[in-house]
């Protein structure tokens, strides 16, 4: 576990895109992970930035996201394709077809997991996964649970959950109840994972995730048993 502690938002975006940046580099045809959320906010606009100063060739990069709300479609703005469009993807030369984002409006749910999984498994995996982290420790729409959720599924939100997002819609009731995300397994099958977190809010569950025991009842912990996994936080 390589650990980084920055001073502000903007390193942490900055550092962020290092990783990321090294990573595509690299692998111009790498599979990304990427995550929603505000903290990987900043890290896009980076990445974007890089890409228009001529430093950054998406034009054959893949990318997965590990969620999707049940129930709203790429144009409903709350959607997690929607964020990904007007965030990253509508600004830099990725080809659409080549993103993927899990749908929430499938009719057979089920169906859209397996299909999901596979097709990760099929693309060759994920060679880098970006990781935001929820107050009560969960990674994707991983809740605390018993146990550590295999493969992606659909979960129910818990009402933390529901309450932290809520920021982003009119009303607290037009939160979605459900999710489809990847599993702790599907996360944890990538070659790098990197975890970033900012502000007050999130020190508490850093340091019970990432200097606690492993457990699923903060399942973003289960991190500190992969091989490859970098943690850059700043708590200002
Ligand atoms: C949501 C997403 C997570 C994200 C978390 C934290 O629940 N499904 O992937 O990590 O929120 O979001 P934020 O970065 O806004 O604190």
């Amino acid at each position: 576990m390589k650990i980084y502690e920055v001073s502000s938002y903007e390193e942490l975006s900055e550092k962020a895109a290092d990783i990321i940046a090294k990573v595509v580099k690299e692998k111009p045809d790498c599979v990304l992970g990427l995550a929603t959320g505000s903290s990987p906010v900043g890290t896009y606009k980076e990445l974007i930035k890089r890409y228009e100063a001529g430093e950054l060739d998406f034009s054959n990069v893949r990318s997965v996201n590990l969620d999707e709300y049940v129930g709203l479609d790429g144009s409903n703005e709350q959607s997690y394709r929607y964020f990904m469009d007007k965030n990253l993807f509508d600004h830099i030369n990725i080809q659409k077809f080549n993103t993927n984002v899990p749908s929430g409006i499938s009719d057979n749910m089920h169906g859209e997991c397996e299909r999901y999984e596979n097709m990760i498994n099929g693309i060759g995996g994920v060679d880098i996964q970006l990781l935001g982290i929820g107050h009560d420790g969960h990674i994707g729409f991983n809740e605390p649970a018993d146990n550590f959720p295999v493969k992606t599924h659909v979960v129910e939100l818990e009402e933390t959950t529901i309450r932290a997002n809520s920021r982003f819609f009119d009303n607290i009731e037009d939160v979605p109840k459900r999710a489809i995300t990847m599993g702790i397994g599907t996360i944890m099958k990538s070659k790098k994972i990197l975890l970033i977190a900012s502000g007050a809010d999130k020190r508490q569950i850093v340091e019970k995730a990432f200097y606690g025991p492993v457990t699923p009842e903060v399942p973003a912990s289960i991190l500190q048993f992969h091989p490859d996994f970098t943690l850059v936080y700043c708590f200002n």
